[in-house]
């Protein structure tokens, strides 16, 4: 066991179960980090009334044990009855020693392992991919990396919009452009001006409004020739989504595409369950489901709408479809729907009425993962000059123009400057949005992500290319040396080799609540802690043992980082 608040965990348990008894196995060490030390122990406290001692009492005899333990180089009582726990110098190395020498760095495989739908990215046809769209796909992709690395089964969902009344406008608008035309259009991502110039005619144009209507109708009808028309929309579409999730290194397939139309069968069927169960009503001619708990501004209850009167189905009944499908056909344990926060009120009570209908329960759980806004220097959502929103892929050009221009001084190679550069802009641009808070609102400012200090993507991909010029200097092949044993001199290496036995806890915290930012978190605090040590500690010049320990180290940090951005999707060019 490589993780220290596992084993330190392990070890206060056994001191309990010496000093109190048998009883006390099982208790909880209440393990934290400390200021003071390494880490406390506030288990005497929780336990005192329950023991009938004070707090002070329990912690003295368990802190004498504690000292026995070769794991333990100091424990001392503070304060109210707080155990402040020093490890020893030579666990944390060889700990650190042992975690170098595992194929998983430490990462316990998840017990149990789950089948999790990760429902991500999720961009409706015919309308850009905005930045808020490059939230959800950067955060789901990085989750589903993590669940995966813990041997968790993972169904990506790509639950696109392509259904609906907008697309009898789109499809006309098609008929009238070309389908060369328009295919043109689409692949090249000039999909705004599409949707644009559709929705101009419809406004303007009775007539044309007219044969959209009727194109709707067809389109519901199965009419083949509209069906031919709007599989053209379709793919048009997804061929500029795919050009973006290749450009971003995003693990989405054609095979994940979970659309909207996919659900259509089962929806009069989902209507008819609902109803059964007693769970959706008719009201006001159309079925309704009025889950406890939620209200209108004036108190009345608020329905999710599952069938409106004039027999149609929405956004909600193919959720409620898509949960039931889920659940019930694909058998999973865990749904994670990553999706912008304004639509937290649809997901709790659809979850709310998939909870009455007995498909999701305490078992199978669903979770919105909200996913905040992306804002401009004004701090309003993120919007071109003009007012309309940002071409994705003109964001991700910008991104690896600006990370050139960061680079430019260093590469006389214009061919390997690009290649760089695509790895630092990308890397940028997925690690602003992964390092912080998913729900929280965060500003797109290029020159604070491409920065090459403080907490950015170039930063860690920085410390992992120094540390690969120490092993190219050395004439080293890090992944093929088997440097060390690890000891520990300095303050710096002990901090260090401290914080990457902490890997395993942090990639497991992602999972908890899908919050890749307390990855990205223990990754800075990390390349931090490197940092220090590369200003402190020579390696290749050190005596013999120190080199190969500080080598070790090294090839331990630099393995942290490579998986530790790879779980976040962000690649770490060889040079930088
Ligand atoms: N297409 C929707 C949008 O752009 C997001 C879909 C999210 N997933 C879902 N199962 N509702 O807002």
């Amino acid at each position: 066991m490589t993780d220290p608040e596992a084993a330190l965990g392990q070890i206060v348990r056994d001191a309990l179960a010496a000093e109190l008894g048998a009883a006390y196995a099982d208790a909880d060490p209440l393990i934290r980090p400390s200021g003071f030390a390494d880490y406390q122990s506030n288990a005497a406290m929780a336990l005192a009334k329950h023991v009938g001692r004070s707090p002070r009492a329990i912690a003295g005899p368990v802190a004498d044990r504690l000292s026995a333990s070769a794991a333990v180089a100091k424990a001392e009582v503070s304060g109210a009855g707080f155990i402040n726990i020093t490890l020893a110098d030579e666990w944390i190395a060889g700990s650190a020693s042992a975690q170098l020498e595992d194929a998983r760095l430490g990462v316990p495989p998840a017990e149990p392992a789950q089948c999790v739908v990760v429902d991500y990215s999720a961009p409706n046809v015919a309308k850009e991919m905005h930045v808020g769209h490059l939230r959800t796909t950067v955060v789901g992709d990085a989750v589903v990396r993590v669940l995966e690395y813990l041997g968790h089964r993972v169904l990506r969902a790509n639950h696109i919009g392509d259904w609906g009344t907008q697309f009898g406008m789109l499809l006309e608008h098609l008929r009238d452009v070309g389908e060369q035309a328009a295919y043109d259009l689409l692949a090249a991502g000039e999909i705004n001006d599409f949707y644009q110039a559709a929705k101009t005619k419809f406004d303007a144009d009775p007539a044309f409004a007219e044969r959209s209507r009727r194109r709707v109708v067809a389109l519901q009808s199965g009419d083949p020739e509209t069906t031919r028309l709007w599989q053209l929309l379709v793919r048009d579409t997804e061929h500029y989504y795919n050009a973006i999730y290749q450009r971003l290194g995003v693990t989405l397939t054609d095979a994940d595409l979970a659309p909207e139309s996919f659900y259509n069968p089962m929806l009069a069927d989902v209507c008819d369950e609902l109803q059964a169960l007693g769970v959706a009503v008719i009201s006001e001619g159309a079925l309704c489901a009025f889950p406890p708990g939620f209200t209108a501004r004036d108190g009345s209850p608020l329905p999710i709408i599952l069938r409106k009167s004039d027999g149609g189905y929405g956004y909600d009944t193919t959720d409620m479809a898509a949960i039931r499908y889920r659940t019930r056909d694909l058998g999973v344990d865990r749904l994670i729907y990553v999706v912008g926060s304004e639509q937290a009120l649809h997901f709790s009570m659809i979850f709310a009425v998939a909870r009455q209908a007995g498909w999701l329960s305490d078992k199978v759980r669903a979770e919105h993962a909200t996913i905040g806004m992306v804002a401009g220097d004004d701090g309003k959502r993120f919007r071109t000059r003009s007012g309309g929103s940002v071409k994705l892929i003109t964001l991700i050009d910008e991104a690896i123009d600006r990370a050139e221009e960061v680079i430019r001084d260093r590469y006389d190679d214009p061919e390997q400057r690009r290649q760089i550069a695509e790895a630092v802009g990308i890397g940028a641009l997925k690690y602003g949005d992964l390092s912080v808070a998913r729900d929280s609102n965060y500003v797109l400012d290029f020159d604070r992500l491409l920065a090459l200090t403080g907490n950015t993507g170039p930063y860690l991909q920085y410390a992992a290319a120094r540390i690969r010029s120490i092993f190219a200097r050395a004439g080293l092949d890090p992944a093929n040396t088997s440097p060390g044993p690890i000891h520990l001199g300095t303050t710096a290496e002990r901090t260090l080799a401290l914080r990457l036995l902490g890997f395993g806890r942090a990639v497991e915290d992602v999972t908890a609540a899908a919050e890749p930012h307390k990855l990205a978190g223990f990754l800075f605090e990390t390349a931090s802690a490197f940092t220090t040590f590369y200003e402190q500690c020579p390696v290749l010049s050190a005596q013999r043992d120190t080199r190969g320990s500080r080598l070790a180290l090294c090839a331990l940090t630099l393995r942290v980082l490579v998986t530790g951005l790879g779980l976040l999707g962000i690649t770490v060019p060889e040079r930088m």
